[in-house]
This record gives C-alpha cells, structure tokens and sequence, in this order.
C-alpha cells in the first residue's frame, strides 16, 4: 500500500469569543497516513477532535500549523482550478444526510450540480453514468430519480451521496459518523458498500466514529484520539487484540454487550488536573505516573502498532527515556 495523504504535525487552534476570548486545542500535533485503498478508522469520545481533523483534510478549515500532503502536494496553498481539482479527489459524506440536500428540489439535482461544474465533457452519457452509479451502490434509478429527498430514508440518502463520489472518481471518502442515523439492518449494508468501495473502486476511507465496534468491523487501520491527539495508531486487529493505551482499554471495556450488566468502567477515575505539557490522559489514568508529567510522543511498540504512553512501554518491557528514541 502506497500513501495517498500524509498528515504532518496537525494542529487546529480555535479562538473563541472577541476581546480576551480564550483557545481550544482541538488537533494538537497529529501525524498520521492514509494509503491507498485503505480504511482508517478515528476513533473518539466526543470533542476529542475528529471531526476537525476531517474538516480539515476538507479544506473546509484553515490549519493553524502542520502540513496536509495529497499525493505529494501541499493542499493548504492550492486555490481556483487546482483547489476544484482536489475536490474531485477527496469528498466528505457527514452524519445527517438530509442536510446534504435541498428539500425544495428534487435529489437528482446534486447529479445536475456536479455534471455542470466537473463533467461537462460527459453530458452526453449523463443519465448513463447516474442509472450506473447508483447500481454500485445497491440502488434503483426508478426508485430515486425524480423524487424529493423528504420521500427518501437517511440510507438512500446516504448512498446517493456515496454514488456522487464513484462518479467524481474519488479517491478519498471522509465519513463522518456517517451510519449513526441509520437503523441497524441499513448500518451494515452501508458499511459492507464502503468495504466494495475499497475492494473493487480501490477508494480510500477516513472513517470518523465514536463507536469503537464500527471501526473494528470495518476499517484496517485504528486510530483512537483524546483531546486532540493519537494516543494509540495500527493495524485494526492489533488494536483490538493488544490495546496498549489505558484510554483504548477504557473505550474496549466500555462497548456494551448482550447478556452483561453495564456499568461505567473501573479504569476511568478522575485524578485532578493536567500538568501542563503532560499526558492529556493524565487526570483520568490509573497508571499514571510521574514521567507522565511529559508527554508521551507515539511510539512503535510492536510492528504497525503505535502508543503515546510510558506504562504501554514499561509494559511491553521497553525501556522509557522521555524525549529519546519517540517517533511519530
Ligand atoms: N468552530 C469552532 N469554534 C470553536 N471551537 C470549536 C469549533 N469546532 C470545534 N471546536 C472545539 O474543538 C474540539 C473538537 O471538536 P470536534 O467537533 O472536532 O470533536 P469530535 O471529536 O468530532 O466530537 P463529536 O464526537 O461530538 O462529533 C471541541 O472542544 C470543540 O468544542
Ligand atoms: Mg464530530
């Protein structure tokens, strides 16, 4: 597998409120790949940033520092053509379909959109290309052309969005809790057309979910975020199998099951405050200690399988030296 976008040293600073308003660190110094024809899954509670990473892979934010690299070019100075160019290539497919659509006009409208800005030169085979797209994604023309989106459920919805894509040639899907509206028999038809998706389109997946059990059915590649940063990246089955960070195995201990009562987990406790420049997960940490006063930067401690905490290497029997031997 070879690198399609390569995120260096992210970071999104928000400003909030006017005269002396204060800052959020919502993606604090991420790194990560995405290959080709891979999915990857963000996983995280809420706020801990995932949404604005994607939103940031989308251009549709400015970064505060950081590089966001798409086959070899820096996609923070592009503008006009090369700007709409990119669009072609990276698309993103958000939580509420319905949002996506113009209820005063009917869905094939977002087909008319795209044919007039990007594929003027295939107006020819226009309704061909449509009735074609919408077969790969599991949908009849007849049951959708024509129709308004109030007459559609969120998963046709969905898909329609998911069609637009094949026909703009993506190479990048972000999908941002793209399933959590749907109802459970939809969720994994929808998730099983992402994996078609790879497997036949050769599309790559930025799969953005709160929910740690999707992310395992689905995706290569975990990467599990806290308070803007990566404390745990690799191969899903390592993850899932090995969890190394105390957050992922909060999260894993978490996921409800049939037949267990639920209850919140022992491992989450609170602790206090954060020392500055420390372990975001400090507070909440069992383990903590004091080198955790630093914080930890990723580190492979097992082939494909990346951790951001010192416990995970006192326990995996590697050696801590705070500010040596960390790689990203
Ligand atoms: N436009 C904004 N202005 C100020 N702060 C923002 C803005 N957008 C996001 N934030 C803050 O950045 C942090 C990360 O938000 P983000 O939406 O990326 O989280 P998330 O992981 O997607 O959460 P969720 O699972 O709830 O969707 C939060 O603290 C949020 O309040
Ligand atoms: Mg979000």
């Amino acid at each position: 597998m070879d690198e399609l976008v390569k995120v260096q040293n992210l970071t999104k600073i928000f400003k909030s409120g006017l005269v002396g308003g204060y800052f959020t660190t919502a993606v604090d110094d991420v790194s990560f790949d995405i290959h080709r024809s891979e999915i990857i899954s963000l996983v995280g509670e809420s706020g801990s940033g995932k949404t604005t990473v994607g939103r940031l892979i989308l251009r549709l934010l400015k970064l505060s520092t950081g590089k966001i690299i798409y086959e070899g070019v820096d996609i923070s100075t592009l503008k006009g053509r090369k700007l709409r160019d990119y669009y072609k290539y990276v698309q993103g497919v958000f939580q509420d379909p319905f949002a996506s659509f113009n209820p005063i006009f009917k869905v094939d409208r977002v087909f008319d959109l795209l044919f007039d800005s990007y594929l003027k030169d295939k107006t020819d085979k226009k309704h061909e290309l449509i009735v074609e797209s919408l077969e790969k994604v599991g949908l009849n023309s007849l049951d959708i052309l024509g129709k308004y989106p109030h007459q559609m459920s969120g998963g046709q919805l969905q898909r329609i969005l998911i069609a637009r894509t094949l026909l703009l040639d993506t190479k990048l899907l972000i999908a941002d809790e793209l399933i959590s509206m749907l109802d459970a028999s939809t969720r994994v038809d929808v998730l099983n057309l992402l994996g078609d998706l790879r497997d036949k389109e050769k599309m790559s997946v930025l799969f953005i979910t709160h929910d740690l059990s999707l992310g395992y059915y689905i995706s290569d590649t975990t990467m599990i975020m806290y308070r803007g940063n990566i404390v745990e990246f690799g191969k899903t089955k390592l993850v899932f199998d090995n969890p190394l960070h105390p957050y992922t195995r909060m999260l894993l201990s978490a996921v409800p099951e049939i037949g267990r009562k639920w209850k919140k987990s022992e491992l989450e406790m609170k602790r206090g405050e954060i020392p500055a420049g420390g372990c975001p997960y400090f507070d909440r940490c069992p383990l903590a200690m004091d080198v955790c006063r630093k914080k930890p930067n990723l580190k492979e401690l097992e082939k494909d399988h990346k951790v951001a905490c010192y416990a995970a290497e006192v326990m995996t029997g590697d050696s801590i030296q705070i500010g040596k031997g960390h790689n990203n």
